[in-house]
C-alpha cells in the first residue's frame, strides 16, 4: 500500500474549504458558535475539522485503518478515540464471557480490571519476574506462562502487558507460541509500544511476535493526539466480528475526527520516516544514559543490563543518591522545569520520543547534576519498606471475580482492620495505573504498607474511595 498517503487528512483538508450550511453536530458548527477567545488561541482550522462521521468520511476512515494494519503488519486495525483503555476492554469483551477463566499478567493496567468487571470473567493473575537491584518489574516470563497454562488449560485467553512502563518487553514470540500450543489467543496490551517494529535496535512488536490482538497507545510514544490508539487483529483465532461487537458497546457514538486524523498522520510518519526519526531518539537516549551515569552513584540501566529494554525509556535510580523518585521529581519539576513521566519510591522514569531534542537532554542532565549537588549527599537511607516482589506473587487467584466484587455489598472499615479481608476497590499508584490491590484480592499487610509509603512520599493512589487511605471498602 502507499504509506505516503494519508487518506483521512486528505479528505479532511477538502472539508476545510467546503462552504455549506451545517445543520449537523457538533453544535459549534465548524467554529462559528464557539467562544472567540478559544478560537483565537487554537486557530480556526481545528474547529472546521471537528466534524462528525459524515458519509463521505467513511471510506477515508476505512482506508486509513487499512494503511495502519499494513504499516504495523496486522490483518485488521481499528482506530480508537478512547485510548488503549477502550482497546484493552474490547479485547477482553471479545474473547471471554461471564464465568470464563483468563490468564492475565498481574502487572496489568486498571483498564483490564474494568474489562473484567464488564465481561464477568475470573482472572488467574500471572506473577511477574522482578529484578531487585533496580526494583524493576520484568513482566511475565515464558516459564511462568507455561506453568500456569498447565494448571489452567481450561482458560479462554492469555493477556500480557509488553512493553511495561519501564520499557521492559517480554519474550512474546515464545509466549505466543506457548499460548497457541494450548489453543489460546494471546492478547497484548502494548500501550507503550506504538513505535516498536520500526527500528532494528528496538525490541520487536507484539504483532511481529505473533500475538492475536494488540492495542497500542499511539498517543503515548508516537505522534498522535492524546486518547488516540489503535487495536490490531492478526490471524484467525479471533473473529473480527467479535471485535466489532465489543466496540459497539465501548465506543462513543461520536468519535473525534481530529483524533482519527492524528492517527492517520502518525501512522504515515512511522511508516515513512520512523526508522530515521527513531535513530535520532535512540541517539538522545544513549547520550542521556552516558551523561547521567557519570553523576556519582546515579544509575540509568540500559540494554546491557536488561536485554529486553526499549532504550527510549529512561529509568533513573534515585535511591542510589538517597532520595525517592517523588523527591527528585518535585525538585526537577518545581526548580528546573524538567518534567518526568513517573516517579516511584526508588526511580524516576522519563519517556523519550520523536518530539524530544538535544536541549531537552541537556536540561535533564543539568537537572540531575543540580539535584545531586543539593540533595545527593545524604546518608543512604532504606527507601523501600517492601520490595514489589512479595506483592507480585501474593494474590494470583482471587476469591471472587472483579464483577462479583463490583456489584457486591461492601463495608467501610479502618485499614488496620482490613488485613485478610477482600478488597472492594482497586488501588493503583498513578502512574503507572497498575493496581497494587485489585478488586477481589485479599488485603495483605505488605500491600497496605506499600500503598501508605507511596502516599506519604507524595504519590497519588488512584481508585481509593478514601484518599487518606485510613479506611477501605471491603466485601
Ligand atoms: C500498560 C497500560 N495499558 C493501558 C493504558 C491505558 O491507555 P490509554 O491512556 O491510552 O487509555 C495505560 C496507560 O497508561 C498503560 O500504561
Amino acid at each position: 500500500m502507499n504509506q505516503n498517503s494519508a487518506p483521512l487528512l486528505e479528505a479532511a483538508q477538502r472539508y476545510l474549504h467546503i462552504d455549506h450550511a451545517p445543520f449537523y453536530m457538533p453544535g459549534h458548527k465548524r467554529g462559528q458558535g464557539i467562544d472567540p477567545e478559544f478560537v483565537s488561541i487554537m486557530g480556526e482550522n481545528i474547529f472546521r475539522l471537528d466534524l462528525p462521521e459524515l458519509p463521505d468520511l467513511e471510506d477515508p476512515i476505512a482506508e486509513a485503518e487499512a494503511l495502519a494494519a499494513d504499516a504495523y503488519g496486522s490483518d485488521r486495525a481499528w482506530f480508537l478515540t478512547n485510548g488503549s483503555t477502550c482497546g484493552v476492554q474490547a479485547m477482553l469483551l471479545a474473547t471471554c464471557q461471564y464465568g470464563d477463566k483468563i490468564l492475565i499478567g498481574r502487572n496489568c493496567h486498571k483498564a483490564a480490571i474494568a474489562g473484567l468487571v464488564l465481561n464477568g470473567a475470573m482472572p488467574v493473575y500471572l506473577p511477574t519476574d522482578y529484578l531487585p537491584e533496580f526494583d524493576l518489574d520484568l513482566g511475565v516470563s515464558p516459564e511462568t506462562l507455561e506453568l500456569f497454562l498447565n494448571l489452567h488449560p481450561d482458560a479462554k485467553a492469555v493477556m500480557l502487558v509488553s512493553p511495561n512502563y519501564f520499557g521492559v518487553c517480554g519474550d512474546l514470540t515464545k509466549m505466543a507460541a506457548i499460548a497457541h500450543s494450548f489453543n489460546m489467543p494471546l492478547l497484548v496490551d502494548a500501550a507503550h509500544g506504538a513505535h516498536l517494529g520500526f527500528h532494528p535496535d528496538l525490541p520487536i512488536s507484539a504483532i511481529q511476535a505473533g500475538a492475536d490482538l494488540v492495542v497500542q497507545s499511539t498517543h503515548k510514544v508516537a505522534g498522535s493526539l492524546t486518547q488516540s490508539s489503535i487495536l490490531h487483529l492478526q490471524g484467525d483465532r479471533i473473529n473480527a466480528k467479535q471485535i466489532d461487537r465489543a466496540l459497539q458497546i465501548l465506543r462513543s457514538s461520536s468519535p473525534n475526527l481530529l483524533l482519527m486524523i492524528s492517527l492517520d498522520v502518525a501512522r504515515r510518519q512511522m511508516a515513512v520516516n520512523g526508522k530515521e526519526l527513531l535513530t535520532e531518539t535512540l541517539k538522545l537516549g544513549k547520550a542521556a544514559r552516558s551523561q547521567l551515569n557519570k553523576i556519582p552513584n546515579l544509575h540509568v540501566f540500559s540494554k546491557r543490563e536488561v536485554p529486553t529494554l526499549d532504550d527510549t525509556r529512561l529509568t533513573v535510580m534515585t535511591d542510589c543518591i538517597g532520595i525517592t523518585g517523588f523527591e527528585a521529581d518535585e525538585y526537577l519539576h518545581t526548580q528546573l522545569d524538567v518534567m518526568a513521566e513517573m516517579p516511584t519510591l526508588t526511580q524516576l522514569v522519563f519517556i523519550l520520543s520523536l518530539g524530544n531534542t538535544e536541549t531537552d537532554i541537556d536540561r535533564l542532565v543539568y537537572g540531575f547534576q543540580q539535584l545531586f549537588n543539593k540533595k545527593g549527599k545524604k546518608e543512604n537511607r532504606k527507601l523501600v519498606p517492601v520490595k514489589n516482589y512479595e506483592l507480585r506473587i501474593a494474590n494470583y487467584q482471587p476469591k471472587l471475580t472483579p464483577r462479583e466484587v463490583y456489584f457486591a455489598k461492601s463495608d467501610r472499615i479502618h485499614i488496620n482492620n482490613a488485613i485478610g479481608r477482600i478488597s472492594a476497590e482497586s488501588l493503583c499508584p498513578y502512574p503507572p495505573g497498575i493496581p497494587l490491590l485489585c478488586l477481589g484480592e485479599e488485603i495483605t499487610l505488605e500491600t497496605v504498607k506499600m500503598l501508605q509509603a507511596i502516599l506519604r512520599s507524595g504519590g497519588i493512589i488512584n481508585g481509593a474511595s478514601d484518599e487518606t487511605l485510613e479506611t477501605i471498602l471491603v466485601v
